[in-house]
């Protein structure tokens, strides 16, 4: 009989290995989760301009979930030449360090959107979500033109910044004083475009620096 017919057969010993095996599948995925920290690059403290969304920034975060744009967007530029042609300099994990849950998504069927803040104006934005195909005649994305009409439930606001600050966004009391004034009667419209032009603006890359080093 060799070693494996054995073990088949005797309960204990099958057991025995099935957990060891487990195990060290559990070892694998579980040891790096420890080490996290330190895949977060520090940034100088000039760089480091990260700040949590604004109230009105937040609200546009969450349309965006609600909506699936994360199902043909994504929000991570990764390290590659063409990439770093096309969209700017690759997305560091220090920047989505405030986002709950992140963004990066893994589905392009539209461009990537990690730097897209600041890229066209708020009028280019509120016309192309109104209709794409207004603007970009070939788009497959679809018309989100009742953003303009749906209005933001202000009540909700301080409560999902009350949410986001126990999992460690520094929103501060004033911040929470002054959440429900900053959306009160702004569209899902204002929100969504603030959103879209504060994406990837936060840090200031200088020319030619490199964070891999
Ligand atoms: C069915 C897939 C699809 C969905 C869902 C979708 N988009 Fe798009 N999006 C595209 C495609 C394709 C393009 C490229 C053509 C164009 O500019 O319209 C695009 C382009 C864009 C651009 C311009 C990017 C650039 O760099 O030119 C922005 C901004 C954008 N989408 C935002 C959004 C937002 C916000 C949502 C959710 C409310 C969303 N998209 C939902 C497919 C989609």
């Amino acid at each position: 009989m060799t070693f494996q017919e054995k073990l088949e057969k005797n309960i204990w010993g099958l057991l025995i290995m099935v957990a060891i095996v487990v195990s060290i599948g559990g070892i694998v995925e579980i040891v790096p989760l420890f080490y996290l920290d330190n895949t977060v690059e520090k940034l100088t403290k000039d760089e480091d301009s990260i700040r949590p969304y604004t109230a009105l920034e937040l609200e546009g975060r969450d349309v965006y979930i609600r909506e699936g744009c994360y199902l043909c967007h994504s929000q991570m530029i990764r390290p590659f030449r063409d990439e770093k042609e096309r969209y700017g300099h690759y997305s560091l994990a220090a920047e989505s360090k405030y986002d709950h849950p992140f963004q990066w998504g893994s589905k392009r069927t539209g461009p990537d959107l990690a730097r897209v803040g600041g890229k066209y104006s708020d009028a280019w934005q509120r016309q192309h979500l109104r209709a794409p195909r207004s603007l970009v005649p070939e788009s497959v994305m679809p018309n989100y033109a009742f953003f303009d009409k749906n209005i933001i439930d202000d009540s909700l606001t301080e409560r999902k910044m009350r949410a986001l600050s126990k999992v460690g966004v520094p929103y501060t009391d004033a911040d929470f004083a002054g959440a429900a004034a900053a959306v009160h009667g702004k569209s899902e419209m204002d929100a969504v475009v603030a959103y879209l032009q504060v994406l990837g603006t936060m840090v200031k890359f200088e020319k030619g620096k490199d964070y891999r080093e």
